[in-house]
């Protein structure tokens, strides 16, 4: 039947690998929110127009033709017809993308999109920051993921093979951004289960996930 899980967290905190592997477990479809923001940040560098200008900003987001797969194994990405998939992961969009998501037109577009594609989801694992709040409320089973700002910025730093201590950096300031906007994204859901994962094994957190979902 259906089933919805939410995952949210911090950048760094596991929760793309986490929640891959999860829904590749049920056989579930999988979500990644935040690559839609960063398609979208694409696009918006790519128009040329200032980030400051937030209603140049939305426009050139509803005017993207954003496209993204649901498998968790390998989904694509393509915004206006062209493969994002790695660019989205550079650092031009990583430093833009807290900006552009800071946008509330932005993120009703965005918003709008994922339920959509939730209701069309039989099982699906949706990952980002604001799923249990305000994508799916009404998710079968909540998680924040979380883990010391020290091991956060190792593991992303080991997975772009980039210096750590310019990583923790900039996951400081993309978290300040994140964390100051009107609609904090990096807020927890009251009936959200919490997961430090700090000291915790990837195989682990999956396992103690794959508990909650058949409990
Ligand atoms: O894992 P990491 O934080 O590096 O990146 P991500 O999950 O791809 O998200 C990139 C950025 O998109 C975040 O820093 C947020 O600014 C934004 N985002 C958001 O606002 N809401 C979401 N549901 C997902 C991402």
């Amino acid at each position: 039947g259906r089933c919805v899980v939410a995952v949210d967290g911090p950048s760094g905190s596991g929760k793309s690998t986490v929640s891959r592997r999860l829904a590749v477990h049920v056989g579930a479809r999988y979500l990644d929110t935040g690559a839609m923001y960063r398609a979208i940040t694409w696009a918006v560098l790519r128009s040329g127009v200032d980030l400051t200008d937030t209603e140049s900003v939305a426009k050139v987001a509803s005017e993207v033709d954003l496209h993204i797969g649901t498998d968790p194994q390998g989904y694509g990405v393509t915004a206006d017809g062209v493969d994002v998939a790695k660019e989205i992961r550079g650092p031009e969009v990583t430093g833009a993308v807290s900006a552009v998501a800071a946008v509330p037109a932005v993120r009703e577009l965005l918003v709008a999109r994922q339920r959509q594609m939730i209701a069309n989801a039989g099982r699906i694992v949706v990952e980002g920051r604001d799923i249990g709040l305000v994508v799916a409320p009404d998710a079968d089973l909540k998680v924040y993921l979380t883990a010391s700002a020290a091991a956060r910025a190792q593991r992303r730093s080991a997975e772009d093979a980039a210096d750590v201590a310019a990583t923790a950096a900039d996951l400081a300031r993309r978290d300040k951004l994140d964390s100051t906007r009107k609609i904090n994204p990096l807020q927890q859901a009251p009936d959200a289960v919490v997961l430090d994962t700090t000291e915790l094994g990837i195989d682990e957190v999956v396992a103690r996930l794959h508990e909650l979902l058949t409990e």
